[in-house]
């Protein structure tokens, strides 16, 4: 496995062979029927770590109920005036035996055998069972994937060891769990590319516009014509509610239109925003592929989120979103994803701050582009 997709696959872990079977093709075919809602009963399984908390204040602006289930762990001060009810998906799910919801949001089942308990457990006493998958399902990214496209699977389907190598093929028999479980009429799968914004605590996306407002000679990948993709939080969240409101079934990757993206509009967008110039030092993918396999730090990867265009990993930022923007996802200007993460970034303690989780350090920069330099000169 190259190290492109070793840092996509752990990047959304942190954060990130066909599926043949009869339910999986029916779950991937999407019925939307979006109609006027009346308020739900909502309970989400997570919804304390990242993508959760703009999920519970998506869906309680719209006037829906919500109910958390989780161990406590995590921000557990967040929500204070919602019903919690602790538990654990690894074997205690007795808060939730006899209760009913209109709907559940599973955001957090890694593991096959979680999903496949909750979903046997709920199947009876929710209506519409939503579960957030991710685009590391895809078995090959050499073309681009769509809903369609083949999944990734795993010789040993019991392990529960959610790794860079195995959190795609889970992911996948997650999905297989929950649509052996939920009827396809009841059943939707969102598979989110990176999640990007307000909250992300992986800083892949936020390395860029954070590096920018630093000014000076700042190193860039590839060239300004590389697409990239992601899914701000917000987005994601309003399509994941506009879903249960809609009765919106089906399987739908969660992504930035394909193209309409690049490194060079997430420049000019990051300088706009801080207003502040950078000196761009554009390598190409070869000495990209060199600093990258030469790295020894065990973050989230030294280029996170930009992919090269050669190679097996070709294709991972041209995943079709068609199929969401055309049940009702809509994507906002990339550049309000950077202004409003800085924001919420200006916010956090220095120790953070100072702690990028992802990306370059100033001197291991710095030593890159003079090698650069020296070896195009
Ligand atoms: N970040 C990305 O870019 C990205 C991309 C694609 C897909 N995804 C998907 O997005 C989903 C959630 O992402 P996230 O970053 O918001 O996750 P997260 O920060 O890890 O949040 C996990 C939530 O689940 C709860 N939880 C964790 N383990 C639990 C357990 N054993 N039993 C009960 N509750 C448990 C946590 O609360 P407690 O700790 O208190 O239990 C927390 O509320 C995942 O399904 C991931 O695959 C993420």
């Amino acid at each position: 496995m190259s190290n492109n997709r070793r840092q996509f696959i752990k990047g959304s872990l942190l954060g990130g062979a066909a599926i043949a079977s009869g339910a999986m093709s029916q779950a991937a075919g999407a019925t939307a029927a979006v109609g006027a809602s009346k308020p739900l009963s909502i309970l989400i399984l997570g919804g304390t770590g990242f993508i959760g908390p703009h999920m519970v204040r998506e869906a309680l602006r719209r006037g829906h109920s919500v109910t958390l289930f989780n161990r406590g762990r995590s921000n557990d001060e967040l929500f204070p005036d919602l019903e919690t009810i602790i538990g654990d998906r690894g074997g205690n799910l007795a808060g939730l035996q006899g209760r009913k919801w209109d709907a559940v949001i599973d955001n957090s089942g890694y593991v096959p055998r979680h999903v496949a308990d909750s979903a046997a457990m709920l199947a009876a006493n929710v209506g519409h069972y939503l579960y957030i998958s991710t685009i590391s399902v895809y078995a090959a990214w050499s073309a681009p994937n769509d809903e369609n496209s083949a999944l990734a699977t795993i010789a040993d389907e019991s392990t529960e060891a959610v790794t860079g190598e195995t959190y795609g093929p889970l992911k996948a028999l997650c999905e297989r769990r929950a649509a052996a479980a939920i009827d396809a009429d009841r059943l939707t799968i969102l598979r989110p590319t990176y999640i990007c914004g307000p909250g992300d605590h992986t800083d892949r996306f936020s390395y860029w516009p954070v590096r920018v407002a630093k000014g000076g000679d700042m190193l860039l990948p590839g060239g300004p014509d590389y697409p990239i993709q992601i899914v701000d939080v917000r987005d994601l969240a309003n399509f994941t509610i506009d879903c249960l409101d809609g009765h919106i079934s089906g399987t739908y990757n969660t992504v930035t239109p394909v193209g309409s993206y690049t490194m060079g509009e997430l420049l000019a967008d990051s300088q706009a925003v801080t207003a502040t110039t950078v000196e761009p030092v554009w390598v190409d993918e070869a000495f990209v592929a060199a600093a990258a396999e030469n790295n020894s730090t065990q973050n989230h990867g030294m280029f996170p989120i930009w992919h090269a265009l050669s190679g097996e990993e070709s294709r991972v930022s041209s995943v079709s979103g068609a199929r969401a923007r055309a049940a009702g996802l809509q994507n906002r200007p990339v550049r309000e994803t950077i202004r409003d993460l800085l924001a919420w970034w200006q916010t956090l303690p220095a120790e953070r701050t100072a702690n990028m989780r992802a990306g370059m350090g100033a001197a291991q920069e710095a030593e890159l582009i003079a090698l650069w330099r020296k070896q195009s000169a």
